[in-house]
């Protein structure tokens, strides 16, 4: 299979993190009760799809590597969702869920910007026109999430027994 460079494996993890966002944002969506949270959440999903299509979409014109990059990009998903269940076991409220999801979207975030950084060298036009697509609403992501963590923090009735 064709080898990947870095800034490629960089790429791939990003598709990866933003398929597995679409499921974590979803389920996290289901924890929660308020309805303000959960259009920002049904935002970040629908916004995480498209990431992961844009990503796909390039992956396809890197000739002869698309199934490297496609595989990279499964197995980083499959990580993440590990993780979320590890996470997100049974018992756990929108809070917890929340509070998941702020280490996914940095962890997004981070990503994206990584493959900005490397592609200084790079200088591939389509990558740099999905970074400057997809780092803001990263950013975006990161804050809504934190947010909305402290928002359902703040309703916590704090001194109930957990
Ligand atoms: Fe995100």
């Amino acid at each position: 299979m064709a080898e990947l460079t870095q800034l490629e494996t960089k790429l791939a993890e990003v598709m990866g993190l933003a398929q597995a966002a679409t499921d974590s944002t979803e389920k996290v969506k289901q924890l929660v009760e308020d309805d303000e949270v959960k259009q920002t959440l049904e935002r970040m999903r629908d916004e995480a799809a498209e990431t992961a299509d844009r990503c796909e979409q390039l992956a396809s014109r890197l000739e002869g590597k698309k199934t490297a990059l496609t595989d990279k990009a499964r197995e980083t998903k499959s990580e993440a969702q590990e993780m979320m269940r590890t996470y997100l076991s049974d018992d756990v409220d929108g809070l917890d869920g929340l509070e998941f999801l702020l280490m996914a979207e940095a962890g997004e975030l981070g990503h994206v910007e990584i493959v900005g950084a490397m592609n200084e060298q790079a200088g591939d036009p389509e990558v740099r026109e999905l970074v400057e697509w997809a780092k803001p609403i990263q950013e975006r992501h990161f804050w809504a999430t934190r947010e909305a963590s402290l928002k359902l923090a703040k309703a916590e009735d704090a001194l109930a027994a957990h």
